[in-house]
C-alpha cells in the first residue's frame, strides 16, 4: 500500500509531496482511518532519563516542525514523538527547493533552514494534540533564530527551555543542523561549555518553578572526530547533561556525489549517514557509557540498522528519511524484530 502511495508521491517536488503526506495523514486521523498500532510495552518499555518509554523507537526531529501531527504520527507505533526544531520567532527558513530526494542512495539533502511557525505555535499545536487524546512520550527540539548572532545563541535557546519546559517531557538542545550558518560551533569547547552551563542553571531553576525535572539532550554531528567526541563528552559529563542524541545529517556528500541531486547544498540523511552516526555513537559510548544515555538516529531503514545502533551503545533510536522510503511499516517491523 505505501509502494504505491510513494509511487505518486515520488513524482512530486520532494516538499510537495512531505507536505502532501502529512496532509493526507492528518485527515485520515480525523476521519478516524488511523488505528494506532498496537505494542505490548510489558515486553518493549524502557527506561531512560528517568522517563519510562513504550518502547525504544521514536520520530527523529524535522519532520514536524510545528507539532501539527503528534497524534497522527503517535500511531505508527512511535514510543515517542520529537517535535521541531522550533525557534523563539516564527521563520520561513531558506528559499525553495531545499529538500532533495536521492533514491539511488536511499537518501535525502535538505537545506531547510529551521522553517517553522514559532515556540508559542507550537506550544498551542501540543495543547490540541494531548485534548485530541495524545498521551505519549513529547521531545521538544529548540534551536536559535537566523536573526539570532551565534553569540547571543544562549538567550535564544534558554527562551526555548522556558517555553517547552511544562509541555515537554524531554528537551533537545540543537547543535548540529548544517542550514543555520555557525550553528555547529556552538558543539566545540569553550562555546559549548558556557551553553551547556547556562542551560544547567535554568533547568534547575524552572525544575524548582514547576516542580517537575524534565531532562535535556544535546544533539550533536556525525562529522565530528574521535578527538572532538572526546572534548564534547568531557563537557557533556562536566555539566550533567541527561542525553545525548547522534547523530544529525552529515556535511560529507562523498557517497552520493556523482547522483542526481548529489551536489546541492544541506545536510545528507539515510542510508549514507548511517554507519558515521554507528562510529559516533561508538565512540560517544566509550567516555559516557551508562552516565548519560545515547539516542542514536541516522539511516535507520530496518531493524538490523536499530540493532546496530543498540549494539553501539545507544539506549533508544529515532527514525525520519527510513521513514520516507519505507513507509510507516517500518516502525513495526523492527519493533518485531529488535528486544
Ligand atoms: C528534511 C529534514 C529536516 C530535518 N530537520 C531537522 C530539525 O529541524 N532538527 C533536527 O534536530 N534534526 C533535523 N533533521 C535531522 C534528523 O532528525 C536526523 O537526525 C537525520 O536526518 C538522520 O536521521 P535519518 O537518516 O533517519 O534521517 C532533519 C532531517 C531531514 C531529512
Amino acid at each position: 500500500m505505501y509502494k504505491l502511495f510513494r509511487r505518486f508521491l515520488f513524482l512530486l517536488p520532494a516538499e510537495a509531496s512531505h507536505d502532501l503526506a502529512l496532509f493526507s495523514l492528518s485527515i485520515a486521523n480525523k476521519v478516524g482511518l488511523l488505528r494506532p498500532i498496537q505494542t505490548n510495552p510489558d515486553h518493549t518499555s524502557v527506561t531512560v532519563m528517568g522517563i519510562k518509554f513504550p518502547n525504544k523507537i521514536g520520530l527523529a526531529a524535522g519532520l514536524d516542525k510545528n507539532g501539527k501531527h503528534i497524534h497522527a504520527l503517535s500511531k505508527f507505533g512511535f514510543g515517542f514523538v520529537e517535535v521541531g526544531t522550533v525557534t523563539p520567532l516564527a521563520q520561513p527558513g531558506n528559499p525553495k527547493p531545499r529538500l532533495f530526494r536521492i533514491p539511488k542512495a536511499r537518501a535525502i539533502i535538505n537545506r531547510m533552514g529551521f522553517n517553522n511557525h514559532g515556540i508559542d505555535n507550537l506550544i498551542q499545536n501540543v495543547n490540541l494534540a494531548k485534548d485530541a487524546g495524545f498521551d505519549g512520550i513529547l521531545g521538544i527540539n529548540i534551536g536559535k533564530n537566523l536573526i539570532t548572532t551565534v553569540e547571543d545563541a544562549v538567550s535564544d535557546y534558554l527562551i526555548g527551555l522556558r517555553q517547552a519546559y511544562f509541555y515537554a517531557d524531554y528537551i533537545t538542545v540543537n547543535i548540529s543542523s548544517p542550514n543555520t550558518p555557525g550553528l555547529r560551533s556552538l558543539q566545540y569547547g569553550e562555546e559549548l561549555d558556557h551553553l551547556l552551563s547556562r542551560i544547567k542553571t535554568e533547568q534547575m531553576s524552572l525544575s524548582l518553578q514547576f516542580k517537575k525535572y524534565v531532562p535535556i539532550a544535546i544533539k550533536v554531528a556525525p562529522d565530528l572526530s574521535d578527538e572532538e567526541v572526546k572534548d564534547v563528552s568531557a563537557t557533556l559529563l562536566a555539566n550533567n547533561m541527561d542525553a545525548l542524541i547522534a547523530t544529525n545529517t552529515t556535511l560529507s556528500k562523498k557517497a552520493v556525489d556523482d547522483l542526481n541531486h548529489g551536489d546541492e547544498a544541506g545536510g545528507l540523511s539515510g542510508e549514507p549517514v548511517r554507519d558515521m552516526s554507528t562510529r559516533v555513537i561508538a565512540e560517544f559510548h566509550k567516555y559516557l557509557k551508562d552516565q548519560i544515555p545515547i539516542i542514536g538516529v541516522g539511516g535507520i531503514a530496518s531493524a538490523a540498522d536499530a540493532k546496530a545502533k543498540l549494539d553501539a551503545g545507544a539506549a533508544l533510536v529515532q527514525v525520519y528519511s527510513g521513514l520516507i522510503y519505507e513507509g510507516p511499516g517500518l516502525i513495526r517491523r523492527i519493533l518485531k524484530n529488535i528486544d
